[in-house]
């Protein structure tokens, strides 16, 4: 940690790029890392597996590593730091602090995972505290997780700008996870059907479907009809307060967590609200004709 400060106030005026992850990298992770090179003069990746963040029933163990792996691709890519601290570093004995939210937290992965969020906020806030970073990055695949973290920001006053890269994906639409490298060949085989019900629920949105519930039945019906897949949740939500809708009006995240053997995996397309032609008029006459607002 010292070390890492030591870095990172060498020269306070640089802008830094940071990359939280639990390793075993992907192509998600190094478009992120990009993001990070692109958008500052410095770049600091984490790679630390979070013990809190599973439940005990989830096999932390299991969870894939490849130390020597990830950090070739990091140099590679030109990190500037990577921060790999073992457990005795980030919960040394006596700890006893935990970040947790109240609302953001609780439906989605809270429900299946009620002890998640709370291990993420926590992992992140310290690791916000050693880094300090101009900029944070993470992936739009885990959708509940930018929430939460954005929310966090907000409250506890970190002053850092969020960034949320888009969800990389597998030619098949599988959404790159290191979790993907759990799945027996069958069941490689038959997860594609995740991103093929989010699809189908978002066609339907695209055709005029506005009923949350209609949306979720598009999602139960194309996952039920792959053997492999066991449903935990489908979700038609309010992209900002998690709550799921009867009726879609100012946008909706569609998302889903599937098992397949003891695998579970995440996905989500998130469909913006479109402004009403009200709206716009109005920003327009705000704006006039430049764009610009006066202040
Ligand atoms: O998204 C992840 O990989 C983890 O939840 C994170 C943000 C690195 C915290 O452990």
């Amino acid at each position: 940690i010292d070390e890492v400060r030591q870095h990172r106030c060498a020269d306070p005026n640089l802008t830094w790029g940071f990359v939280p992850t639990m390793g075993y990298l992907h192509a998600g992770h190094l478009s992120l890392v990009q993001l990070s090179l692109a958008g500052n003069e410095k770049t600091a990746v984490s790679i630390y597996v979070n013990p809190t963040q599973f439940a005990p029933t989830e096999d932390l163990s299991a969870y894939p590593r490849n130390l020597a792996g990830d950090l070739a691709m990091l140099e590679a890519a030109g990190v500037d730091l990577v921060f790999t601290p073992g457990d005795a570093i980030m919960y040394p004995p006596g700890f006893q602090t935990t970040v947790s939210l109240s609302q953001v937290t609780q439906p989605l992965e809270g429900s299946s995972r009620p002890t998640h969020f709370a291990g993420v906020a926590t992992v992140v806030a310290k690791l916000f505290n050693i880094v300090q970073p101009t900029r944070a990055y993470f992936g739009q695949k885990d959708a509940q997780q930018t929430i939460v973290l954005r929310q966090m920001v907000r409250d506890l006053n970190f002053n850092l700008e969020m960034v949320i890269g888009p969800t990389g994906r597998e030619p098949d639409g599988l959404a790159l996870s290191s979790r993907n490298a759990l799945l027996s060949a069958e069941n490689r085989a038959a997860a594609p059907v995740v991103y093929r019900a989010l699809s189908a629920a978002k066609a339907a949105y695209d055709a005029g479907e506005r009923s949350g519930e209609a949306l979720r039945q598009i999602m139960r019906e194309v996952i039920t009809a792959v053997p492999q897949a066991r449903i935990d949740y489908v979700s038609a939500a309010d992209p900002r307060t998690l709550q799921e809708l009867d009726v879609v009006a100012e946008g909706v995240l569609l998302s889903t967590a599937v098992f397949f053997g003891k695998t579970r995996l995440i996905d989500n397309i998130l469909i913006e609200a479109t402004e009403g032609k009200e709206q716009k008029e109005n920003k327009e006459k705000n704006l006039g004709s430049s764009g610009f607002r006066g202040v």
